[in-house]
């Protein structure tokens, strides 16, 4: 780890996580240590790659820490107070914002101090962002937690290109329109020359509540955002569009290949009794995976007989998240509960039904695995992309294994030969698990193949550069001239937006 210049970064990512986290040794000696999850995972490439500085927060309250280097990557640290931990991120960005872009699965908590915690610690990310950016620079602003921080760059430094991806669904209209600083967060995102997001359904979701609420003209996928009469304020066009994320996949295949991962996964399925079928669920314990969902229908299909305990085992991995967060403490509980019940009731001297782990594994573990799985089970009520699907394609380079996916992921737009369910409809559900345990070899390794062509071909390098791109031809075009106007929206818009979502299955 080595001290670096402040200042002076061509390209800056800010995320409320950085990709590093302080990890404190029996011993007492501390090191930084890269954070798992998708963000990182989806962003690490493309930092190594260019010369770039990433700012966020060090996922801990009251930790200060002067800029240094991890291992290649330029961190550039904001510090949060308990308090900010408790409003902010905590409050307003997941239990507010969380809840409300999920479709409601939990009810979002609307207080005024959570906001104005929101506002303030936008600000200091944004000022930290403009403390290293040089001039001209590209900025990146990584998801819900920083909504406001495009147009807090843009105000301070009109002369940066500003992206922003939302990693998460954007909800409906009707849906949105609850939140009470609605107008101000489609303000704040409108400060970015482009606007990520995972599917063009949430794209659409944003343009047309930039069309309520602020009267913006919008033509997919272009919102045009009026000036305010002054040359520092011209009128802009800014890029409102899907760019679906995806995960380093060859990174995937290349672990998997290797015989040592290939080992492991035998070593876990004989650990777990050798049965005929292993199942695997992988998730943060987050009330949006539909975890609960997944166990009920296990848990009838084993009482119904149609599954034996001596012949499929499930593995469910459920990463601790947000722990002080109400809404999470309970769900930990009932799903506990749950699994408890289940394996009381079914579980033999030699057979449990439900292998439960309620923590995180390396990469390595991960890949080992998905290799010992002969189903996956992906049953989220709402997820922006989930990138665990993806990860189950990319490390089955032996085309085997079975995808059952929830068709309100991001990911099930693009992994149309995976077993599509919905997660409210239970019975479906438990049919589609039974087929997944009959499949015969042949359609799920055609299942696999074709899925894996996509997985391989658009994986993360593809979409950051996707990306990159668009950020880099808008950023030309809003050098300060005046834009040709776009057409209203006229009643045909719709069917744009129909024929876009067409294309995308
Ligand atoms: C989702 C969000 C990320 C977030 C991650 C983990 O994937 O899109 O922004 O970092 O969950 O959640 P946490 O609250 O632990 O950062």
């Amino acid at each position: 780890m080595t001290t670096q210049k402040h200042g002076g970064y061509d390209f800056v990512v800010v995320s409320n996580r950085l990709p590093v986290d302080r990890v404190i040794a029996p011993n007492g000696d501390a090191s930084w240590q890269h954070s798992p999850g998708g963000l990182v995972t989806a962003l690490e490439p493309v930092m190594r790659a260019t010369d770039g500085a990433w700012v966020g927060w060090t996922g801990q309250p009251d930790l200060e820490f002067d800029p240094f280097v991890s291992d290649g990557i330029r961190i550039v640290p904001v510090a949060l107070s308990p308090d900010d931990v408790e409003n902010y991120y905590e409050g307003f960005s997941n239990d507010t914002l969380w809840p409300l872009y999920h479709d409601v699965i939990a009810p979002p908590s609307y207080h005024r101090e959570w906001w104005e915690s929101y506002v303030a610690v936008n600000q200091r990310f944004a000022d930290a962002a403009i403390a290293v950016a040089a001039q001209g620079a590209v900025v990146w602003v990584q998801d819900y937690q920083l909504q406001l921080v495009p147009k807090m760059l843009r105000t301070a430094r009109p002369d940066l290109t500003i992206g922003f991806f939302n990693h998460i669904p954007f909800p409906p209209y009707g849906i949105y329109s609850q939140l009470p600083w609605r107008t101000q967060i489609i303000d704040g995102l409108l400060g970015a020359d482009v606007i990520g997001f995972q599917r063009v359904a949430d794209a659409a979701n944003f343009s047309r509540a930039a069309r309520r609420l602020l009267g913006y003209v919008t033509k997919y996928p272009y919102i045009e955002v009026p000036g305010e009469g002054t040359a520092e304020t011209p009128a802009r066009r800014v890029l409102a569009k899907a760019f679906p994320i995806s995960i380093d996949s060859s990174a995937f295949e290349e672990l998997a290949r290797k015989p040592e991962i290939q080992a492991r996964a035998k070593e876990i399925r004989a650990g777990l009794g050798n049965p005929k079928i292993v199942m695997l669920g992988v998730d943060r314990l987050d009330y949006t995976k539909g975890i609960g969902h997944r166990l009920k229908a296990f848990g009838e299909l084993l009482e119904e007989g149609r599954l034996n305990v001596q012949d499929v085992t499930l593995v469910q991995v459920a990463n601790p998240s947000r722990e002080r967060v109400a809404a999470y403490m309970q769900l930990r509980d009932e799903i506990e509960l749950t699994v408890g019940r289940i394996n009381g009731d079914f579980g033999t001297m030699s057979h449990q039904a439900i292998s439960y782990h309620h923590h995180g594994y390396p990469r390595d573990e991960m890949v080992a695995l998905y290799l010992a799985a002969d189903v996956m089970l992906v049953t989220a009520l709402r997820d922006g992309m989930n990138l665990v699907a993806k990860e189950y394609v990319a490390s089955r380079f032996d085309n085997d294994g079975v995808l059952v996916l929830s068709e309100f992921t991001g990911a099930s737009d693009e992994l149309r030969r995976s077993l599509r369910i919905n997660p409210h409809d239970i019975d479906g559900l438990k049919d589609a698990i039974v087929q997944a345990t009959e499949m015969p070899l042949v359609e799920r390794q055609r299942r696999m193949r074709s899925m894996r062509k996509l997985v391989l071909r658009n994986d993360v390098a593809r979409w950051s550069a996707e990306f990159l791109a668009a950020l880099r031809s808008a950023g030309a075009d809003n050098s300060g001239e005046p834009v040709e106007p776009v057409e209203e929206e006229d009643p045909l818009g719709e069917l744009e937006w129909t024929i876009e979502r067409i294309r995308h299955r």
